[in-house]
């Protein structure tokens, strides 16, 4: 993918994001020590296709992937709340993995594994139509029209979770940016593969049941914004 977005000069994709603020606590800085390893998904320096662990993601088992996860908060509710149902979080901000981490050790999750760096080096790699959920929650606006092209968001974004999402998977954004969500739905729109699923104005400014939110919805909501829920059907490759 990414044949367009900026790349850094080894021909990754370029990331912008923060890496780590503040420095990790003992306890937190341990878990990324010992647990990280232990869940990791794959190691983003390698080149090679994902293969799940035995009890791990499909066919046996439904998987989620969630892009961008801040602190963890939603992943962490949905994977307790679906013990049945397994979940890959992406995350490049240490300090964001560590409190996942912390989570998952304090809840006993068995159900999460991680990558923790950006999600273009991922998605590429994992198998074909072996996603049943996608969450893109709160991104990073990058609302100057000159770096709108950093939006995770985009066709090309769409096109690589388009080869990973099973038929009639659902790709879920949520933002309280407008501006987002209007260039959400328009790159969705002239997108093939994804369409929108909303058929009353309920659909997309109600979040849907048993919602865990995260902290910058959280803070959204606190300043009285109101977030849009944005979700996309992937169409059946039979069609
Ligand atoms: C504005 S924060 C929102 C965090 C969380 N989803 C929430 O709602 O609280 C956006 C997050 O996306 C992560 N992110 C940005 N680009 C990413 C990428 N290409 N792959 C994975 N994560 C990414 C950032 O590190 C950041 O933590």
């Amino acid at each position: 993918m990414s044949r367009d977005m900026p790349k850094d000069p080894l021909g990754k994709p370029m990331w912008y994001g923060r890496r780590r603020t503040h420095k990790l606590r003992p306890g937190r800085q341990r878990l990324v020590d010992d647990l990280l390893p232990q869940l990791m998904i794959a190691d983003p320096e390698a080149d090679a296709p994902v293969v799940f662990s035995p009890g791990f993601g499909p066919p046996q088992r439904e998987l989620r992937l969630e892009i961008g996860f801040g602190a963890g908060e939603h992943l962490s509710g949905e994977a307790a709340a679906h013990p049945d149902i397994d979940y890959i979080g992406c995350e490049p901000f240490i300090n964001g993995v560590a409190a996942l981490l912390a989570d998952v050790e304090q809840l006993d999750l068995r159900n999460v594994r991680l990558f923790d760096d950006d999600v273009r080096l991922l998605i590429d790699r994992l198998p074909e139509a072996s996603v049943s959920v996608i969450y893109i929650l709160f991104p990073d606006p990058w609302p100057k029209a000159r770096h709108n092209r950093r939006r995770i968001f985009q066709y090309e974004t769409l096109d690589a979770l388009a080869r990973v999402a099973r038929d009639d998977a659902v790709l879920m954004f949520a933002s309280d940016h407008m501006d987002y969500v209007a260039w959400a739905l328009a790159e969705a729109k002239r997108h093939p593969d994804w369409s929108w699923t909303a058929r009353k104005p309920a659909d997309w400014r109600v979040p849907p049941a048993g919602w865990v939110p995260t902290r910058y919805e959280a803070k959204a909501v606190r300043k009285g914004d109101k977030p849009a829920y944005l979700s996309f059907r992937r169409r059946s490759r039979e069609l």
